[in-house]
Protein backbone atom coordinates (compact mmCIF):
# COMPACT_ATOMS: atom_id res chain seq x y z
CA UNK A 1 0.00 0.00 0.00
CA UNK A 2 1.27 3.58 -0.93
CA UNK A 3 1.05 5.68 2.06
CA UNK A 4 0.84 8.60 -0.09
CA UNK A 5 3.92 10.15 2.37
CA UNK A 6 6.55 10.47 0.17
CA UNK A 7 7.70 14.61 -0.22
CA UNK A 8 5.50 15.33 2.99
CA UNK A 9 7.05 17.35 6.15
CA UNK A 10 6.80 16.36 9.25
CA UNK A 11 8.15 16.89 12.95
CA UNK A 12 8.29 14.25 15.53
CA UNK A 13 8.74 16.20 19.07
CA UNK A 14 11.36 13.92 21.37
CA UNK A 15 11.93 12.02 18.07
CA UNK A 16 15.43 11.31 19.39
CA UNK A 17 14.27 8.07 20.87
CA UNK A 18 11.37 5.27 21.54
CA UNK A 19 8.62 5.67 20.08
CA UNK A 20 9.28 8.99 18.76
CA UNK A 21 12.58 7.64 16.89
CA UNK A 22 10.72 4.32 15.85
CA UNK A 23 8.13 6.94 13.99
CA UNK A 24 11.19 9.35 12.82
CA UNK A 25 12.04 6.23 10.91
CA UNK A 26 9.20 4.70 9.70
CA UNK A 27 8.04 8.26 8.40
CA UNK A 28 11.11 8.68 6.60
CA UNK A 29 11.31 4.94 5.54
CA UNK A 30 8.37 6.28 3.41
CA UNK A 31 9.99 9.30 1.80
CA UNK A 32 8.56 11.74 4.41
CA UNK A 33 10.99 14.65 5.18
CA UNK A 34 11.38 14.52 9.23
CA UNK A 35 11.85 17.29 11.94
CA UNK A 36 13.20 16.04 14.99
CA UNK A 37 13.27 18.16 19.01
CA UNK A 38 14.68 16.92 22.39
CA UNK A 39 17.19 17.91 24.63
CA UNK A 40 20.26 16.00 24.37
CA UNK A 41 22.62 16.87 21.50
CA UNK A 42 24.30 13.21 21.68
CA UNK A 43 20.74 11.59 20.94
CA UNK A 44 19.58 14.02 18.41
CA UNK A 45 23.05 13.31 16.20
CA UNK A 46 22.37 9.85 16.85
CA UNK A 47 18.85 10.08 15.33
CA UNK A 48 20.12 12.14 12.36
CA UNK A 49 22.53 9.43 11.41
CA UNK A 50 20.08 6.95 11.81
CA UNK A 51 17.87 8.90 9.25
CA UNK A 52 20.44 9.87 6.91
CA UNK A 53 20.39 6.51 4.78
CA UNK A 54 16.91 6.85 3.80
CA UNK A 55 17.68 10.15 1.90
CA UNK A 56 15.20 12.64 3.29
CA UNK A 57 16.16 16.25 4.45
CA UNK A 58 16.23 16.34 8.30
CA UNK A 59 15.88 18.90 10.71
CA UNK A 60 17.48 18.14 14.63
CA UNK A 61 16.93 20.48 17.23
CA UNK A 62 18.17 21.27 20.31
CA UNK A 63 14.88 21.96 23.04
CA UNK A 64 13.68 21.14 26.13
CA UNK A 65 10.32 21.10 26.39
CA UNK A 66 9.61 22.28 29.94
CA UNK A 67 10.81 25.58 29.05
CA UNK A 68 7.70 27.63 27.39
CA UNK A 69 9.46 29.00 24.03
CA UNK A 70 10.85 26.00 23.01
CA UNK A 71 8.03 24.95 20.63
CA UNK A 72 7.86 28.21 19.34
CA UNK A 73 11.70 28.52 18.64
CA UNK A 74 11.28 24.94 16.75
CA UNK A 75 8.47 25.74 14.37
CA UNK A 76 10.86 29.16 13.80
CA UNK A 77 13.55 26.92 12.57
CA UNK A 78 10.83 24.92 10.47
CA UNK A 79 9.49 28.19 9.02
CA UNK A 80 12.67 29.27 8.49
CA UNK A 81 13.99 26.36 6.81
CA UNK A 82 11.22 24.47 4.89
CA UNK A 83 8.54 27.05 4.90
CA UNK A 84 5.32 24.37 5.22
CA UNK A 85 4.77 21.10 7.81
CA UNK A 86 2.70 18.69 6.79
CA UNK A 87 2.67 16.32 9.45
CA UNK A 88 2.92 16.64 13.50
CA UNK A 89 3.26 13.86 15.68
CA UNK A 90 2.86 15.04 19.25
CA UNK A 91 5.47 12.45 20.76
CA UNK A 92 6.96 14.17 23.84
CA UNK A 93 5.83 12.91 27.00
CA UNK A 94 5.99 10.76 29.93
CA UNK A 95 6.12 11.77 33.55
CA UNK A 96 3.95 8.82 34.89
CA UNK A 97 7.21 7.82 37.37
CA UNK A 98 7.20 11.48 38.51
CA UNK A 99 6.12 12.65 41.87
CA UNK A 100 5.37 9.82 44.92
CA UNK A 101 2.98 7.22 45.77
CA UNK A 102 1.74 10.12 48.36
CA UNK A 103 -0.50 12.25 46.50
CA UNK A 104 -0.98 14.93 49.37
CA UNK A 105 3.00 14.46 49.61
CA UNK A 106 3.96 15.07 46.31
CA UNK A 107 4.29 18.99 45.33
CA UNK A 108 2.22 20.73 43.04
CA UNK A 109 4.66 21.78 40.91
CA UNK A 110 4.71 17.96 39.79
CA UNK A 111 1.07 18.74 38.03
CA UNK A 112 2.31 21.33 36.73
CA UNK A 113 5.53 20.02 34.98
CA UNK A 114 3.57 16.75 33.86
CA UNK A 115 0.91 19.04 31.93
CA UNK A 116 3.41 21.11 30.55
CA UNK A 117 5.16 18.59 28.75
CA UNK A 118 2.67 16.01 27.27
CA UNK A 119 -0.71 18.77 27.11
CA UNK A 120 1.11 21.96 26.86
CA UNK A 121 4.09 20.73 24.20
CA UNK A 122 0.91 18.97 22.17
CA UNK A 123 -0.91 22.79 22.45
CA UNK A 124 1.38 25.11 21.85
CA UNK A 125 2.97 22.72 18.78
CA UNK A 126 -0.61 22.02 17.56
CA UNK A 127 -1.37 26.00 17.49
CA UNK A 128 1.73 26.85 14.85
CA UNK A 129 1.65 24.30 13.26
CA UNK A 130 -2.45 24.41 11.95
CA UNK A 131 -2.31 27.46 9.48
CA UNK A 132 0.92 25.72 7.47
CA UNK A 133 -2.11 22.81 7.12
CA UNK A 134 -4.56 25.01 6.78
CA UNK A 135 -2.84 26.77 3.77
CA UNK A 136 -1.98 23.48 2.38
CA UNK A 137 -5.70 21.99 2.48
CA UNK A 138 -4.29 18.59 4.23
CA UNK A 139 -2.76 17.47 7.40
CA UNK A 140 -2.36 15.09 10.06
CA UNK A 141 -2.25 15.56 13.67
CA UNK A 142 -1.05 12.54 15.90
CA UNK A 143 -0.53 12.57 19.28
CA UNK A 144 0.95 9.69 21.56
CA UNK A 145 -1.41 9.53 25.04
CA UNK A 146 -1.15 6.49 27.05
CA UNK A 147 -4.03 3.95 28.25
CA UNK A 148 -3.72 5.86 31.57
CA UNK A 149 -5.10 8.66 30.00
CA UNK A 150 -8.74 7.29 28.87
CA UNK A 151 -9.07 3.22 29.06
CA UNK A 152 -7.52 2.76 32.12
CA UNK A 153 -7.58 6.12 34.26
CA UNK A 154 -5.76 4.60 36.86
CA UNK A 155 -2.38 5.50 38.18
CA UNK A 156 -0.40 9.01 39.26
CA UNK A 157 -3.18 11.81 39.09
CA UNK A 158 -0.70 14.06 37.15
CA UNK A 159 -0.51 11.57 34.49
CA UNK A 160 -3.66 10.54 34.04
CA UNK A 161 -4.70 14.27 33.91
CA UNK A 162 -2.01 15.33 31.33
CA UNK A 163 -2.46 12.12 29.13
CA UNK A 164 -6.77 12.69 29.27
CA UNK A 165 -5.89 16.43 28.35
CA UNK A 166 -4.39 15.20 25.35
CA UNK A 167 -6.75 12.83 24.07
CA UNK A 168 -9.24 15.62 24.64
CA UNK A 169 -7.30 18.21 22.40
CA UNK A 170 -7.17 15.72 19.67
CA UNK A 171 -11.32 15.12 19.98
CA UNK A 172 -12.70 18.42 20.79
CA UNK A 173 -10.31 19.67 17.35
CA UNK A 174 -11.08 16.78 15.34
CA UNK A 175 -15.12 18.52 15.28
CA UNK A 176 -14.19 21.73 14.32
CA UNK A 177 -15.45 21.90 10.79
CA UNK A 178 -13.14 25.07 9.58
CA UNK A 179 -10.12 22.33 10.20
CA UNK A 180 -11.24 19.10 9.23
CA UNK A 181 -12.86 20.45 6.23
CA UNK A 182 -9.34 22.07 4.91
CA UNK A 183 -8.00 18.19 4.97
CA UNK A 184 -6.84 18.14 8.67
CA UNK A 185 -7.28 15.12 10.73
CA UNK A 186 -6.66 14.96 14.50
CA UNK A 187 -6.03 11.39 16.22
CA UNK A 188 -4.71 10.13 19.33
CA UNK A 189 -2.77 6.94 19.88
CA UNK A 190 -2.34 5.27 23.85
CA UNK A 191 0.11 2.78 23.40
CA UNK A 192 0.24 0.34 27.01
CA UNK A 193 3.45 -0.79 28.10
CA UNK A 194 6.21 -0.35 25.77
CA UNK A 195 9.80 -1.77 26.41
CA UNK A 196 12.27 0.66 25.50
CA UNK A 197 16.01 0.33 26.42
CA UNK A 198 17.47 2.90 28.79
CA UNK A 199 13.62 3.62 30.57
CA UNK A 200 12.34 2.79 33.45
CA UNK A 201 10.94 -1.06 32.48
CA UNK A 202 14.22 -1.65 31.81
CA UNK A 203 15.01 -0.22 35.45
CA UNK A 204 12.56 -2.40 37.06
CA UNK A 205 13.99 -5.71 34.78
CA UNK A 206 17.62 -4.71 36.28
CA UNK A 207 16.26 -4.04 39.85
CA UNK A 208 14.27 -7.54 40.07
CA UNK A 209 14.24 -9.54 37.40
CA UNK A 210 11.68 -12.09 38.58
CA UNK A 211 9.61 -9.76 39.69
CA UNK A 212 9.59 -8.36 36.22
CA UNK A 213 8.81 -11.18 34.35
CA UNK A 214 5.65 -11.89 36.80
CA UNK A 215 4.76 -8.93 36.13
CA UNK A 216 5.06 -9.37 32.74
CA UNK A 217 3.57 -12.62 32.20
CA UNK A 218 0.28 -11.34 35.08
CA UNK A 219 -0.87 -8.17 33.15
CA UNK A 220 0.37 -8.40 29.21
CA UNK A 221 -2.02 -10.94 27.77
CA UNK A 222 0.80 -11.48 24.87
CA UNK A 223 3.41 -12.37 27.20
CA UNK A 224 5.57 -9.23 26.61
CA UNK A 225 5.46 -5.63 26.43
CA UNK A 226 4.98 -3.34 23.25
CA UNK A 227 8.14 -2.11 21.00
CA UNK A 228 8.64 1.24 19.38
CA UNK A 229 7.78 -0.17 16.06
CA UNK A 230 4.64 -1.71 16.56
CA UNK A 231 3.13 1.62 17.77
CA UNK A 232 5.23 3.67 15.56
CA UNK A 233 3.33 1.58 12.57
CA UNK A 234 -0.37 2.36 13.62
CA UNK A 235 1.15 6.15 14.46
CA UNK A 236 2.53 6.64 10.48
CA UNK A 237 -0.70 4.71 8.98
CA UNK A 238 -2.92 7.77 10.28
CA UNK A 239 -0.39 10.34 8.95
CA UNK A 240 -1.20 8.28 5.94
CA UNK A 241 -3.60 9.75 2.99
CA UNK A 242 -5.52 6.61 3.08
CA UNK A 243 -6.33 6.91 6.78
CA UNK A 244 -8.66 10.44 5.29
CA UNK A 245 -11.34 8.84 7.10
CA UNK A 246 -9.94 7.86 10.55
CA UNK A 247 -10.79 11.58 12.48
CA UNK A 248 -10.88 12.14 16.06
CA UNK A 249 -10.27 8.26 16.86
CA UNK A 250 -8.24 7.04 19.97
CA UNK A 251 -6.39 3.68 19.02
CA UNK A 252 -5.64 1.66 21.77
CA UNK A 253 -2.20 -0.27 20.67
CA UNK A 254 -1.59 -2.46 24.05
CA UNK A 255 -1.55 -5.88 23.28
CA UNK A 256 -4.85 -6.52 25.34
CA UNK A 257 -3.15 -4.89 28.24
CA UNK A 258 -6.66 -2.82 29.14
CA UNK A 259 -9.42 -4.44 30.71
CA UNK A 260 -11.76 -2.19 29.16
CA UNK A 261 -13.82 -1.65 25.83
N1 LIG B 1 7.11 3.68 26.85
C1 LIG B 1 5.89 3.41 27.29
O1 LIG B 1 5.61 2.37 27.91
C2 LIG B 1 4.77 4.38 26.99
C3 LIG B 1 3.46 3.97 27.27
C4 LIG B 1 2.41 4.84 27.02
C5 LIG B 1 2.66 6.09 26.52
N2 LIG B 1 3.95 6.48 26.25
C6 LIG B 1 4.14 7.83 25.71
O2 LIG B 1 4.92 7.77 24.53
C7 LIG B 1 5.64 8.98 24.38
C8 LIG B 1 7.11 8.68 24.11
O3 LIG B 1 7.62 7.97 25.23
P1 LIG B 1 8.85 6.96 25.12
O4 LIG B 1 8.59 5.89 26.11
O5 LIG B 1 9.13 6.63 23.70
O6 LIG B 1 10.02 7.90 25.72
P2 LIG B 1 11.61 7.86 25.60
O7 LIG B 1 12.12 6.61 24.98
O8 LIG B 1 12.11 8.22 26.97
O9 LIG B 1 11.91 9.07 24.60
C9 LIG B 1 11.50 10.35 24.93
C10 LIG B 1 11.94 11.32 23.87
O10 LIG B 1 11.53 12.64 24.25
C11 LIG B 1 12.68 13.47 24.51
N3 LIG B 1 12.38 14.31 25.67
C12 LIG B 1 12.22 13.93 26.96
N4 LIG B 1 11.98 14.99 27.72
C13 LIG B 1 12.01 16.08 26.92
C14 LIG B 1 11.84 17.47 27.13
N5 LIG B 1 11.61 17.99 28.35
N6 LIG B 1 11.92 18.31 26.06
C15 LIG B 1 12.17 17.81 24.82
N7 LIG B 1 12.33 16.51 24.56
C16 LIG B 1 12.25 15.64 25.60
C17 LIG B 1 13.82 12.47 24.73
O11 LIG B 1 15.10 13.01 24.40
P3 LIG B 1 15.96 13.82 25.53
O12 LIG B 1 15.93 12.98 26.77
O13 LIG B 1 17.31 13.97 24.92
O14 LIG B 1 15.26 15.14 25.70
C18 LIG B 1 13.44 11.39 23.72
O15 LIG B 1 13.77 11.77 22.41
C19 LIG B 1 5.38 9.80 25.65
O16 LIG B 1 4.36 10.74 25.42
C20 LIG B 1 4.92 8.75 26.64
O17 LIG B 1 4.10 9.27 27.67
C21 LIG B 1 5.00 5.64 26.49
Amino acid sequence: MDLGLSGKTALVSGGSHGIGLATARQLAAEGCHVAICSRSQARLEAAVAELAPFGVRTLAMPADLLESDAADRVMDAIERDWGRLDILVNNVGGGGRWGGEIVEQTELRVFGEVYEKNAMAAVRFTRRALPHMRSAKWGRVVTITSIYGGKEGTGRPWFVMAKAAETALMKSLSGMAYLVRDGITFNSVAPGGIYIAGTGFEDEQRRDPEGFERMVDRDYPLGRLGTPEEVAAVVVFLCSQQASLVNGANVTVDGGQSASF
